[in-house]
């Protein structure tokens, strides 16, 4: 995905203390939900702010993007919410095993060329990271507007410690709604599966 770039991103996000750039573990004394590739931020902030109940972490690597969820954060405050400008690559650095609730994946990027499906984030090496940082019951949920990605994605499963329990050519909205979500739905049918990890 090519972003805008953001002349002043690179400053803001190292001066921020909203936002993680580097790894260290993350703590919370509520369950973690995780948005990998959380793009601007538009659906896990707003998770954020109507489930207080839980804590939310946005990973994004773009640092421009990462600029926009800054924004929202720095105006909204939430408490629940930490931002992380990193690559999912470094997950294992940001959270200890066992200690994520549940990982959503919105809308993401569908890598279409065989030569690059290992950066898919639903690939193997990935589903392994997502297999250690979640508690045993914990839940991967799926969406795209991207029909291969999708049909791909459930065969990458079958050789892991998923167990899909629930897939849709046809996902209705739900309570928050990604930018891509947004803009794509006009378009095509939402794919769509949740897992649990065994
Ligand atoms: C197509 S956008 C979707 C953004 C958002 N989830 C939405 O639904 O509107 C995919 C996002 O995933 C991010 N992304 C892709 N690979 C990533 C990775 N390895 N680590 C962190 N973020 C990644 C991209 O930078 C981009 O912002």
């Amino acid at each position: 995905m090519r972003t805008k770039r953001v002349k002043q991103a690179y400053e803001a996000i190292h001066e921020s203390n909203l936002i993680m750039t580097s790894p260290q573990f993350i703590k919370a004394d509520l369950p973690i939900i995780l948005e990998v590739g959380s793009g601007k931020g538009k659906f896990i902030t707003e998770l954020a702010k109507f489930n207080p109940e839980y804590h939310y972490v946005a990973f994004e690597k773009d640092i421009n993007v990462c600029y926009r969820i800054l924004e929202k954060q720095t105006e909204l405050m939430l408490p629940n919410l930490t931002i992380v400008q990193d690559d999912a690559n470094a997950l294992l650095s940001y959270f200890e095993p066992k200690t994520v609730s549940k990982i959503y994946l919105n809308f993401s990027d569908p890598w279409p060329k065989k030569r690059h499906h290992k950066r898919r984030l639903t690939f193997e090496t990935y589903l392994k990271m997502y297999e250690t940082i979640l508690i045993t019951g914990g839940e991967l949920e799926f969406r795209s507007d991207f029909e291969p990605l999708y049909l791909d994605s459930l065969e990458y499963l079958l050789s892991s410690g998923f167990e899909v329990f629930w897939a849709n050519t046809q996902c209705e909205e739900r309570e928050a709604v990604s930018e891509y979500e947004e803009k794509k739905r006009k378009e095509s049918p939402i794919y769509g599966f949740k897992a649990k990890l065994k």
